[in-house]
């Protein structure tokens, strides 16, 4: 029986196509590998989103080169992203990587390792085939209470920085059926919370011949017995619909939390990243969100150093942050991605000055985290238990339906509540985390 090792590199919807590929392969007979000494098939599912994380893929690969002389017949596979950007130059580069597999392959992995494994010599596998088929197999779960599920695939927007509509193609989404289908099965197994997942999920639907929406989907899934949560990410400004935050107001089992990008609180700067939207439009759909969906939690994406950014425009993206007052924040220092528009542009703001950027919107971004957080002080909040804390095996820890982190005490040294919803009144906080006492 062969062994597979599996790294995953990027964003949640990469998690979810290793989880589909891991499970095509164990039920073609592989078993997971302990680790990479000893593994007969080291995989990576790669991200292209920055420059930061194919570096660190490089890096990896430089690393095995040495193992795979000792070790002829193991067999290296590079798939997703930067599979699908840099295809075969991998080979060229890596003469030790044996497959390269794009992002709309994923479910002939096993096909492809066979061939590998009767024919040798290097296989290439990218392809912009728009229908892929979703194989249900799940490999076992870190959390088995937690699951995602992926809606749609690609990107229609072409923001100026983003080598997502390139490596993943345009949009497609799956229909309804299948997705309910898929989630009531995972839910069947066990599963609680599902995290419904798109590039720009508020758009889904949008292609398929039935015409659906994001809100009817999220009242098909929430339909499902014995399933408790349900999570959608990431919303695009532009696409962001009263439908939508009606549903999210409606429908108990949607958690209260909202994860749309602004990028930028410049109006100039969003114009050169082809948003669509200005930083006014931004702020007045905060606004609705909070004015229709009360105690609503938003998180938000920044890229500081986009080409041309003057201080007078960071200003403007503080500013937008100390408005909106997010409850978290994702800040990037802009990477140029080549075949992008703004990879055209000069890449002219300063490394020190990118970094100096990044650490003043986190330091805004904290001090607003932990202010919003100490107001949840003496409330109990609904904590759906993940397991044992990384900092303290002794205490546990879980999530709130607004995606924060809440550590507590068992009531006994081994009680577990894995799985289990639970009420914890908030004692301490941190911008991060909140801590508290478990109220039976
Ligand atoms: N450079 C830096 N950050 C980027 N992002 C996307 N493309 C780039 C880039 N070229 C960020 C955006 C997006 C998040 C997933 O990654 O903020 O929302
Ligand atoms: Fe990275 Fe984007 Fe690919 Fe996700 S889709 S792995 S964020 S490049």
């Amino acid at each position: 029986m062969k062994s597979v090792f599996l790294t995953t590199f990027g964003c949640q919807m990469n998690k979810a196509d290793s989880e589909l590929s891991l499970g095509l392969l164990l039920e073609r007979g592989y078993r997971m590998a302990r680790d990479e000494a000893t593994a007969d098939v080291i995989l990576f599912n790669t991200c292209s989103v920055r420059q930061h994380a194919e570096d660190r893929v490089y890096s990896r690969l430089s690393q095995l080169k040495a193992h795979k002389a000792r070790r002829p017949g193991l067999v290296i596979g590079v798939l997703g992203c930067m599979a699908q950007k840099e295809g075969e130059e991998i080979f060229r580069r890596y003469p030790h990587v044996d497959m390269v597999c794009g992002t709309r392959m994923f479910d002939k992995l096993p096909e492809l390792l066979e061939r590998l494994r009767y024919n040798g010599g290097y296989l290439l596998a990218v392809s912009d085939e728009k229908v892929l088929s979703y194989p249900r197999q799940r490999p076992p779960r870190e959390n088995p209470y937690q699951a995602f599920v992926t809606v749609m695939r690609g990107c229609d927007n072409y923001c100026s920085y983003c080598i997502v509509p390139y490596v993943r193609g345009s949009e497609i989404s799956r229909p309804v059926k299948e997705i309910v289908a898929e989630a009531e099965s995972l839910v069947h197994e066990g599963c609680k919370e599902i995290i419904l997942l798109g590039q720009n999920i508020n758009t889904y639907g949008k292609n398929l011949e039935k015409h659906t929406d994001l809100a009817s989907l999220l009242r098909a899934v929430s339909k499902i017995k014995g399933l408790e949560r349900i999570r959608f990410v990431t919303s695009h400004p532009n696409d962001m619909t009263r439908n939508v935050l009606e549903a999210m107001a409606e429908l108990p089992k949607v958690c209260k939390h909202l994860h749309m990008p602004a990028q930028s609180g410049s109006d100039r700067i969003l114009e050169r990243m082809e948003r669509g939207h200005t930083a006014q439009h931004y702020l007045e759909l905060v606004e609705l969100a909070r004015k229709q969906v009360p105690d609503i939690a938003i998180a938000s994406d920044f890229i500081v150093g986009f080409p041309g950014e003057t201080e007078e425009d960071f200003e403007d993206t503080v500013r937008l942050m100390e408005t909106a007052r997010f409850q978290n924040a994702y800040i990037f220092k802009y990477s140029p991605r080549p075949g992008t528009k703004a990879a055209e542009l000069p890449d002219n703001v300063p490394v020190e000055v990118k970094k100096e950027r990044n650490q003043r919107l986190l330091d805004v971004q904290s001090r607003i985290s932990l202010e919003e957080n100490m107001k949840r002080i003496g409330q109990v909040v609904e904590v759906l238990v993940e397991g044992t804390s990384k900092s303290n095996k002794r205490r546990l820890t879980g999530r709130t339906s607004h995606n924060q982190i809440v550590v507590f005490d068992p009531p006994q040294v081994d009680s577990d509540l894995r799985g289990k919803s639970v009420k914890i009144k908030v004692a301490e906080v941190t911008s991060l985390t909140l801590f508290g006492q478990l109220i039976t």
